[in-house]
């Protein structure tokens, strides 16, 4: 599965690796025409559940690069690493918290003392072995920090601890730095949330696993800020939140879970991700993070600043640092996951028909548009009009090349949940066949009601 996902996504303008013609870049990955709409409509489907239809929330787009002050006192600088070991005869890097994972020993923010006695106990039992040879002779683990620095208004050469500047490990710094004008210029009462969608870096030690775990990706984040006495029940209403927007775009509940953190960050009273089942992946793997962080992000960065982020309760005069919880979720982790969900291959007619059965939200195009033939230049011209009209309001595809049957091949892979075709009816009584993707049933519609139908009725809408 993991394989067919992998050159679908590439053969059909989702998902390219990146800089394929001087042999790649380990971990980078480019989106196509059908990737970054998809990736646009789970963006704007996620935009729609965290800000539109809240009054609590407000958005902010805040820049990757930040005073590196920010990541000294977020602890990033210090300690945002994971182990790495590497195999001394082939060289492969791995992650040595993975590797006691697939022993059942759970080593996540464990110090590098005890991964490396956990390591030396599977050396004794010789259950440890280099995963890409076979090789018995690894190195001891080290740290290995994830943070990725640039030389931003100064010589590369002069790249030090003291001028290097970051790229942002995670968006939800840019909101902490914000808040003191978020509360300035916005005067939200307590509890309200900020959200962005940006970009990410990490410089991840492995990353084999397609668009899962990259050195650049998106991450789409809330921080909910409160009083103390309110997380508990804030928590549990974001979580609920959550939960149905995934089954809102189409996720199946019995293939997400919850999975709480047993060992938590020192300052954090609970965390919790959301697993999806991933069949190209091979099981349940992390998608989000729900995490109540306490006053610690805004206590740190008060310190390190000088800066009172103090919040004045208008109502009973007390100034203290909100609490925080946060929703964070990786948006081409999600691209995956639904990409994941929809793939299916089904017989029809004796036929392999590989169709992407995917919410109709979320498809990249909603709506086809063929003339049945293209050598008849009155349908061309008709199907040129009912595209044109469709088009102002949903991204819709115009084809003439080939059989019918083909054309809705092309569409079914891609997910487009309509085609419409005219044919000589259609120039008689304004109607067209109206087909859909996956009961593959047709219909006579009125084009008069096509838009509304396809927006409203059936739900193309995000
Ligand atoms: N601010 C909290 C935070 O960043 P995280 O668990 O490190 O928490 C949150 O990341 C989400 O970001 C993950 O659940 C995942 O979806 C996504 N993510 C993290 N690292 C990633 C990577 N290297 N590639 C793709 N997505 C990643």
């Amino acid at each position: 599965m993991y394989d067919k996902i992998v050159s679908f996504a590439k053969r059909r303008a989702f998902v390219y690796p990146s800089s394929e013609i001087y042999g790649g870049l380990s971990a980078i990955y480019d989106y196509g025409h059908y990737g970054i709409l998809l990736k646009d409509n789970i963006k704007n489907a996620w935009w729609k559940h965290m800000v539109q239809l809240r009054e609590d929330v407000y958005g902010l787009d805040s820049a990757v690069f930040m005073n590196p002050k920010t990541w000294v006192a977020s602890g990033h600088v210090e300690s945002f690493d994971d182990p790495q070991i590497d195999c001394k005869k082939c060289k492969a890097r791995m992650r040595a918290d993975h590797i006691l994972e697939e022993h059942g020993i759970m080593a996540d923010r464990e110090t590098i003392e005890f991964v490396n006695q956990k390591l030396d106990e599977l050396k004794e039992q010789g259950k440890l072995k280099c995963s890409a040879c076979g090789s018995t002779e690894l190195t001891k683990a080290k740290r290995f920090s994830l943070m990725v620095k640039s030389n931003l208004g100064s010589p590369t050469e002069a790249l030090s601890e003291k001028n290097v500047v970051y790229l942002r490990p995670e968006t939800c710094g840019g909101i902490y730095l914000e808040y003191k004008n978020i509360v300035a210029t916005l005067h939200p009462k307590l509890p309200f949330g900020v959200a962005q969608a940006g970009k990410a870096f990490r410089n991840e030690i492995v990353a084999r696993q397609f668009i899962f775990r990259t050195r650049e990706f998106e991450q789409m984040e809330m921080q909910y800020f409160q009083k103390p006495e309110d997380m508990k029940k804030n928590y549990e209403m974001w979580k609920e939140i959550r939960w149905n927007w995934y089954l809102e775009y189409g996720i199946p509940a019995d293939k997400i879970r919850w999975a709480k953190h047993e060992k938590l960050v020192h300052y954090a009273s609970e965390a919790h991700d959301v697993e999806y089942n991933f069949a190209s992946l091979g099981g349940f793997k992390e998608v989000e993070g729900i995490h109540a962080r306490g006053n610690w992000d805004l206590t740190r960065h008060s310190k390190f600043s000088g800066v009172d982020l103090n919040f004045l309760d208008e109502e009973t005069k007390e100034r203290f640092i909100p609490h925080i919880m946060e929703t964070s979720v990786g948006l081409n982790r999600l691209l995956l996951m639904f990409l994941d969900n929809a793939y299916t291959e089904e017989e029809v007619n004796g036929e392999k028909r590989t169709v992407l059965k995917i919410d109709k939200k979320l498809a990249p195009i909603k709506a086809a548009v063929f003339p049945l033939l293209k050598n008849k230049p009155e349908l061309v011209k008709k199907a040129r009009e009912v595209y044109e009209d469709l088009r102002q309001n949903m991204m819709t595809e115009f084809d003439d090349n080939g059989n019918i049957g083909k054309r809705y091949r092309r569409q079914d892979e891609i997910g487009t949940p309509y085609c419409i075709t005219i044919d000589f009816d259609t120039l008689e009584n304004d109607t067209v066949t109206l087909r859909d993707r996956d009961s593959m049933n047709q219909e006579r519609t009125p084009v008069k009601d096509l838009k509304k139908k396809l927006l409203k009725e059936y739900g193309c809408e995000i």
